[in-house]
């Protein structure tokens, strides 16, 4: 069983997911798509995972999906986002992966996302403090990491591998 997860975010919630995942697919290798462009030939299972800004992927997970589709339609693949509204999660996955992954993707999960977080940059801090003015002024409970959807993940692929 040969399991790769890759991923990339902007802060740090993509980062603490992949790492809460990983742990529970032992053997596991994780690859920052920000830092390397792996090759995928020898994985069995390929997971990717991204954050979400404005509507969008990382692009480095764009490009990693661009340069490798044809493999990854050979592998076992699964698919999982952290965003701030998870509500939103379908619209996410339609509009930013081609629908022939998403339809042979064994596991598609949302892991929930951050907004309690001191963004890097201060851009990222301005959108983060506007957003949770909103969420205030609604009344809205802030989004968490959703642990259960990254035990499901695990759960869908663990079974597979046997
Ligand atoms: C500049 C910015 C834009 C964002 N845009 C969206 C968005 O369009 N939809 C959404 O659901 N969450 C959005 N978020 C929330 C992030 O997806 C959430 O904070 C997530 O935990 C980020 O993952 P990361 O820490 O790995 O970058 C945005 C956050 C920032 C800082």
């Amino acid at each position: 069983m040969s399991i790769l997860i890759t991923y990339a975010g902007n802060n740090s919630t993509t980062a603490e997911c992949t790492k809460l995942l990983s742990e529970k697919l032992p053997g596991s290798h994780v690859v920052n798509l920000t830092k390397e462009s792996p090759d995928i030939s020898s994985y069995d299972t390929i997971i990717i995972g991204s954050c979400i800004r404005f509507n969008n992927i990382h692009s480095s997970v764009v490009n990693f999906i661009r340069n490798n589709l044809e493999l990854l339609m050979e592998k076992d693949t699964a698919i999982y986002l952290c965003c701030g509204f998870p509500e939103k999660a379908n619209q996410y996955l339609l509009h930013n992966f081609p629908k022939k992954l998403l339809d042979k993707s064994i596991s598609i999960q949302c892991f929930g996302g951050k907004l309690r977080v001191k963004p890097h940059k201060l851009f990222d801090q301005l959108i983060i403090k506007t957003v949770q003015k909103n969420f205030k002024m609604e009344n809205r409970e802030y989004t968490e990491i959703d642990y259960e959807s990254i035990q499901t993940m695990a759960s869908d692929i663990l079974p597979s591998k046997k």
